[in-house]
């Protein structure tokens, strides 16, 4: 049986690997659990819980000396020292950013899965850790943000006074943007968002935000799911932008990033020195080299004109508990994948796209980058399809005149012949056909509520008629009238009911 150990992630590191939850499914894959003592004590997951789920507690080198190695941080020398050769390591790795740590694990004999190399494409996504911490990170921006500010998000009329709303900037729509746009909106503030990405301008605008587009002639898409540096001509206007903003918003929070590049520079000193004091600034990439002028990696950093640069790195282990959870599902689903027979036995297939992607050392040996994988979030280049306009069943003019002909004579018969009342019956019944017809068919959709309760009030009409002629002695007339009576009732009821799900969807909408 493999041995697959949970190791514990030392200072520093508030998420585990795996959590009692996770651990009971990869003993279900086949595999002898085995977790360092203390390993999930900081995401609030005790030892004995994980003993509770079938797991081993073991001694910290028992737990690196298994042929299977999970952890959330890349290995440190020492730790890498601890792996014996032919074991597999499953952690983040930054393989672009990090030859000399694949080197250093090839030299080892080892083989290295890198969790933050699973490509963006739909299949992958359940094994997207980076994609999963940055949307809890992206999250977690925001309450950080919220808790420095000190004033209200939302705006609000008071008694005592007025107050607006705080206005939030996010540069960088991608998954930790798209997080915090979400959440800023939902606690009430003004939101708008940058990315040189057209495509996300809809997203944006789905969960409450405002696009503010770079407008310049070149336009970028991603092939790979992730963006690519942009040319000087954005950059030139986006810092125009980006200056008007920062005298303008309370809140930025700058997520931007180019995988397997410093990040890019977005904020100089002169846009962070006007912003009013209070303001707040989140840089997201700090850890990646930092988006703004100033900030500082881990740190919290207040500028000579009072506004607060946030360097955290650690945003989503801010949140440990559900980190771990969504950390160790991710990491379940890959081992999912790599082992297919459920047997404990972990195979790795070349012919994968996303084995392939993770898999940056193998044997000893590196095998970072892979080939490209192509995937697009871009709306598709090409000629746009024409929709056919739908043929409308057009009338002739002969045949609308011929059957108005046949109408007016039928009409004039009944006229003429039929015993009273029926002629002015019908043709009161025929001057409602036609008005209805024009009237109600016309209609605009958004207007359709209204007319329902137009139609109500007639068939309420309806039924009061019809409830009068059953007491007519003629048993026909009976039989329309309870026919009448129940359709009209149909309507009303059904009425009714339309409005009252409507309005109910209308009230759990505000009270979001
Ligand atoms: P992502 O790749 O999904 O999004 C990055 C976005 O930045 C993309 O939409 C891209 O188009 C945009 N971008 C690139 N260049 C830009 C520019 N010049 N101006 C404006 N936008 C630009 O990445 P994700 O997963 O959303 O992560 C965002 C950042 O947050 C990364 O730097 C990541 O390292 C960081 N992060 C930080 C955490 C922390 O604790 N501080 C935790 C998780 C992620």
């Amino acid at each position: 049986m493999t041995q697959l150990g949970i190791v514990n992630e030392g200072d520093g590191e508030t998420r585990v690997s795996a959590t009692p939850e996770t651990v009971g499914k990869l003993l279900a894959l086949g595999y002898d659990v085995v977790v360092e003592k203390g390993a999930g004590s900081r995401s609030s997951c005790p030892d004995d819980q994980y003993e509770k789920a079938g797991a081993r507690l073991v001694t910290r080198k028992v737990a690196w000396s298994s042929q299977i190695v999970m952890k959330v941080n890349a290995p440190t020398d020492d730790e890498i020292a601890l792996l014996a050769p032919k074991t597999t390591l499953i952690s983040l790795l930054t393989p672009a950013l990090r030859p000399d740590l694949l080197d250093a694990l090839a030299k080892r004999g080892v083989t290295a899965i890198a969790l933050d190399a699973v490509p963006r494409i739909s299949r992958a996504q359940s094994m997207d850790v980076l994609s999963s911490m940055a949307n809890l990170a992206g999250y977690r921006a925001v309450i950080e943000s919220a808790h420095e500010f000190g004033r209200l998000f939302t705006g609000q009329v008071t008694a005592a006074g007025k107050v607006p709303p705080a206005k939030v900037l996010v540069a960088g729509a991608g998954v930790a943007g798209l997080a915090a746009i979400g959440a800023a909106s939902s606690m009430g503030a003004i939101v708008r968002a940058t990315d040189p990405r057209p495509e996300v301008a809809d997203q944006v605008r789905s969960i409450g935000g405002d696009y503010v587009a770079v407008e310049v002639e070149e336009q970028m898409t991603s092939s790979d799911g992730y963006a690519k540096a942009t040319s000087e001509a954005y950059d030139r206007r986006a810092a125009e932008i980006y200056s008007e903003q920062a005298r303008d918003v309370d809140i930025i929070i700058t997520t931007a990033l180019i995988p397997g590049r410093p990040a890019p520079k977005l904020l100089t000193a002169a846009d962070v020195a006007s912003m009013r004091p209070g303001s707040v600034i989140v840089d997201m990439a700090a850890g990646m080299g930092g988006n703004v002028a100033g900030s500082v990696a881990g740190k919290r950093i207040i500028t000579d004109n009072g506004v607060v640069i946030l360097g955290y790195t650690d945003l989503a282990g801010r949140l440990p508990q559900q980190a771990s959870q969504l950390f160790g599902t991710n990491m379940l689903n890959l081992l999912k994948l790599l082992t297919p027979e459920k047997d404990g036995q972990l195979t790795i297939d070349f012919d994968d796209v996303v084995q392939r992607s993770v898999t940056v050392v193998q044997d000893g040996a590196v095998t970072w980058p892979p080939p490209p994988v192509q995937v697009s979030a871009a709306p598709t280049a090409g000629p746009t399809p024409v929709i056919e306009p739908k043929q409308s069943r057009q009338m002739s003019p002969l045949r609308k005149g011929i059957l108005i002909g046949i109408g007016l004579a039928i009409l004039f018969a009944v006229s003429a012949f039929a015993p009273e009342p029926l002629p002015q019956n019908f043709l009161v019944l025929m001057l409602s056909v036609v008005v209805g017809f024009y009237v109600i068919g016309k209609v605009h959709h958004a207007l359709h509520t209204p007319l329902m309760s137009v139609t109500n009030a007639i068939s309420g009409i309806v039924v009061v008629g019809a409830v009068l002629q059953l007491a007519s002695p003629y048993l026909a007339v009976q039989i329309l009238a309870a026919v009448g009576v129940l359709l009209a009732s149909i309507n009303i009821f059904g009425g009714f009911a339309v409005t009252r799900r409507m309005l109910k969807m209308f009230s759990k909408g505000s009270n979001r």
